[in-house]
């Protein structure tokens, strides 16, 4: 299936429909279980995924679909939607708002589209592969700081704890020695959306997974950005490392997380 703007357009308001249920659902009783020690799944998050299932299948009817609730598998020959109903699922159960929806179209583990809603700032990234990302109308190129020194960067760290997230922490204190400072806002998917927009210079994660990833690579993408593992290789969207930068900024960080 081609990707044009008009399917740029059907997938754009599945999104925004999928975020007015969660703004609409923000701060309100809800109920909670845990697919893990610190993985939260809220009633939100599975309402928002059967919304968007059965609003892409109504856009392009039969095509493969992996979500982060319902399961399912990135398509070897063809296209699969990779949908993440709600990223950020523990501040939004803490009340915290900052959250969104992530939606994309991936054929050989990359993305062809990409839509991340920001339902609390009514913000909406999207972007076509050869095509540019853009916000609510405006187009984005990330940001033009050089240097490490200067950049406001983003990470997030792995549910699991133990010996990873001791590994985890000697990165973020290497960085933040070099760096103007960091942040830690809780969604993979907007944190890659800013670098796209230029507000942050750069971000990486380790043990994400594609529905995570895939509207926001393309996004970066798009703006100018780079994205790759810590060791500078080329990235699907089912890679174990993330660093996306506004490419100035890449070498340096890299060799940072690295250490070569
Ligand atoms: C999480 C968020 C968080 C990242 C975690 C993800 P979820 O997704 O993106 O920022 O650090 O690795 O799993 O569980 O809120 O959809
Ligand atoms: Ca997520
Ligand atoms: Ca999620």
């Amino acid at each position: 299936m081609a990707v044009g703007d008009d399917l740029l357009a059907a997938v754009q308001e599945v999104a925004r429909e999928a975020g007015d249920l969660l703004r609409r659902s923000f701060r309100r009783p809800m109920s909670i279980s845990y697919k893990g020690l610190a993985n939260l799944v809220t009633d939100a998050d599975t309402a928002s995924e059967r919304l968007i299932r059965t609003g892409l299948e109504r856009i392009l009817p039969g095509v493969s679909f992996l979500g982060e609730e319902s399961g399912g598998d990135l398509s070897v020959s063809g296209q699969t939607w990779v949908v993440d109903p709600l990223d950020g699922t523990t501040n939004f159960a803490h009340g915290f708002p900052w959250f969104c929806v992530s939606i994309a179209l991936v054929e050989e583990s990359q993305p062809l589209l990409g839509v991340v809603y920001h339902p609390m700032m009514d913000e909406c990234f999207i972007a076509r592969r050869g095509s540019g990302a853009f916000c609510n109308g405006q187009r984005l190129a990330v940001s033009t700081i050089p240097s490490v020194a200067e950049s406001l960067l983003t990470t997030g760290f792995y549910y699991h704890k133990g010996d990873e997230l001791s590994r985890q922490v000697t990165l973020f204190h290497r960085i933040h020695q070099k760096a103007q400072t960091i942040r830690r806002p809780g969604s993979a998917a907007l944190d890659l959306a800013y670098v796209a927009a230029g507000y942050f210079d750069g971000f990486w994660e380790k043990g994400l997974a594609p529905w995570d990833v895939a509207a926001g690579f393309l996004l970066v993408r798009e703006a100018g950005g780079v994205v790759t593992d810590y060791a500078g290789a080329p990235v699907s969207v089912d890679t174990a490392e993330t660093l996306a930068t506004n490419g100035l900024i890449h070498h340096a960080l890299r060799i940072l997380l690295r250490g070569t």
